[in-house]
């Protein structure tokens, strides 16, 4: 249903209202129940995911594009206005075409997100949402089954994060975690190997740790600045370092997630 827009406090768009990075709170889940889904591409995988859009917000020249999703929810509003409206709505200039606001699934169990899991990521208190996007699609890409967030962890399904995921936000099971010592007794219970990746004094090569052929395993991933925090370390069961050359003191947590993905996979 189309509806055009005139004016940028119209309450109808409220959802959209200062959307820009530096206006949205970095972490954990906003309270509102939406997020918003930036770009056709990703607009459509949300959709594919089940999950159900409150409206589109769209400038007049991707409405043909976007024709056959409208269609399929005709009681859905699309609110279409000129470029430079849209940007004042939402704080910053919509070059990726469509946005939609979305009803936030209902958040997984642990349980339901550890089932048949052989690898999973904990990612701890990882503030940047291009490092969290970029970790889920790493993992959805190399064959990691699920992810868990610590309490302070970023929203993986803030705006960028879910861009920069490629929407794999959608297609990876993922739970935030509440306590974390409840957290790792169950995963101990469940048989998982707990081992946190950083460079520490007495961390085991990454090579050596894939020969272990762990059968399940859960690999923590520390916050950009101090890394996996003591309490994790403390936790682990061992710990694994990407050997460094040339001085470099540390990898970008992205990149060292895809490489530790990669090599300690379920075979
Ligand atoms: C940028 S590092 C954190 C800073 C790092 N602890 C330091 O003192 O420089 C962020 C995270 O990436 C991962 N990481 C980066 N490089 C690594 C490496 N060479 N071996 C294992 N983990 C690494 C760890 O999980 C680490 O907590």
């Amino acid at each position: 249903m189309i509806v055009h827009l005139e004016r940028a406090d119209d309450p109808r768009v409220s959802d959209y209202w200062a959307l820009s990075d530096a206006q949205l709170r970095q972490t954990a889940d906003p309270a509102n129940g939406r997020y918003i889904a930036e770009s056709s591409k990703v607009v459509r995988r949300a959709l594919a995911a089940g999950h159900t859009p409150r409206s589109f917000f769209l400038a007049p020249q991707w409405v043909e594009g976007l024709a056959d999703v409208l269609d399929a929810y005709p009681d859905v509003p699309a609110y279409v206005g000129e470029p430079r409206l849209l940007e004042a709505i939402a704080g910053f200039q919509l070059h990726r075409g469509a946005l939609a606001a979305m009803n936030r699934p209902e958040p997984l169990a642990l349980d339901a997100v550890l089932a048949g899991a052989r690898r999973v990521a904990i990612l701890e208190d990882l503030a940047d949402h291009t490092n969290l996007g970029a970790i889920f699609r790493s993992a959805a890409a190399i064959g990691v089954d699920a992810i868990l967030v610590t309490e302070r962890c970023a929203d993986p399904l803030y705006r960028r994060a879910i861009r920069v995921s490629m929407g794999t936000v959608f297609q990876i099971p993922w739970a935030r975690l509440g306590d974390w010592d409840d957290a790792v007794a169950q995963l101990k219970a469940e048989g998982f190997s707990l081992a946190a990746l950083e460079v520490t004094e007495g961390a085991r090569p990454v090579d050596d740790v894939a020969r272990m052929d762990l059968p399940r395993l859960a690999l923590i991933l520390g916050t950009e600045g101090a890394g996996v925090s003591p309490q994790a370390l403390e936790a682990s069961d061992l710990q694994v370092v990407i050997p460094m050359r040339q001085g470099v003191d540390s990898l970008n947590v992205a990149a060292a997630s895809a490489v530790a993905f990669w090599e300690l996979r379920a075979r």
